[in-house]
């Protein structure tokens, strides 16, 4: 999508773009300082991911993360960008029990952070989930492929939708998460040519995350994408070296407080 239309990303500017060829971008996003640089830097779409959870919060899987967790990050974000889509995920354990639940946590997250949609994770096993917040008036992102969610069940991190069956199965479920009413999905770590297919089969956009370069659009855990960290996913190429930028900042600052030269006199007040 052109970085500075529309005015403020809404639903239906989401499917527009997908009919015009236009890629949507979208990163992850936690706090408001962030957000309001992405937003800036014309980021169609923020999630607020469960990934806080790996990336923030120093757990080794987004399964502890709670909606208590999720919703002072989600209304920060939401409150910063001006134009972006602000999407937030439900944690683990507050959709899966069924359309109620799902639906409670949905409101929830929609009154006390002011995004404009929810995540979960998951096919025709949450369909009714979908079905049920969507007609509550609540715009929802799918997710298929992994996730991280199930990562138990799924052996950790591995490519999901290999194969002629697993293909099939991956198509039924972004098929029926659409019939469903979900608004996009999300791709994570699917084949390049499945994830193709999809995005072919599907009028919702396709956001990929190591699904490849033929998805309506591409979404980043922000960390990965800035090089915060030593360690990033094969999918996730590096677009900056923020981290190292911070730590070399970081150490500037100490040198010159502990040389006395800061605060130098344009850093103090005169009496
Ligand atoms: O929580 C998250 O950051 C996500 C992305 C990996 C898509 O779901």
């Amino acid at each position: 999508m052109t970085p500075t239309t529309p005015k403020r990303v809404r639903v239906h500017h989401l499917r527009e773009a997908k009919e015009r060829g236009e890629r949507l971008t979208m990163l992850t996003a936690y706090d408001a300082v962030t957000a309001r640089i992405f937003d800036e830097a014309g980021i169609d779409m923020l999630l607020v991911g469960d990934s806080i959870g790996n990336t923030m919060h120093g757990h080794t899987t987004t399964l502890p993360v709670t909606v208590d967790d999720l919703i002072p990050p989600a209304r920060a974000v939401a409150g910063a960008a001006r134009r972006a889509f602000v999407v937030a995920d439900l944690p683990f354990g507050s959709y899966e029990a069924g359309p109620e639940q799902a639906l409670a946590t949905s409101v929830r997250m929609m009154k006390e952070t002011g995004v404009a949609a929810v995540k979960f994770e998951g096919g025709k096993r949450v369909a009714a989930q979908i079905r049920a917040i969507t007609d509550a008036g609540i715009p929802v992102v799918g997710h298929l492929g992994y996730t991280p969610q199930s990562e138990n069940l799924l052996g950790g991190p591995r490519v999901q939708g290999r194969g002629d069956l697993a293909a099939e199965l991956l198509c039924e479920d972004a098929v029926a998460i659409q019939e469903a009413g979900a608004v996009a999905v999300v791709l994570e770590m699917v084949p390049a040519p499945v994830a193709a297919r999809v995005t072919e089969i599907l009028h919702i956009p396709t956001i990929g995350i190591g699904a490849g370069t033929q998805c309506d659009g591409q979404v980043l855990v922000w960390v990965d994408m800035a090089g915060m960290t030593d360690w990033s996913p094969r999918f996730a190429k590096r677009f900056g070296e923020v981290g190292a930028a911070l730590k070399a900042a970081a150490s500037a600052y100490a040198d010159e407080v502990r040389g006395g030269t800061f605060p130098d006199a344009d850093h103090q007040f005169d009496a």
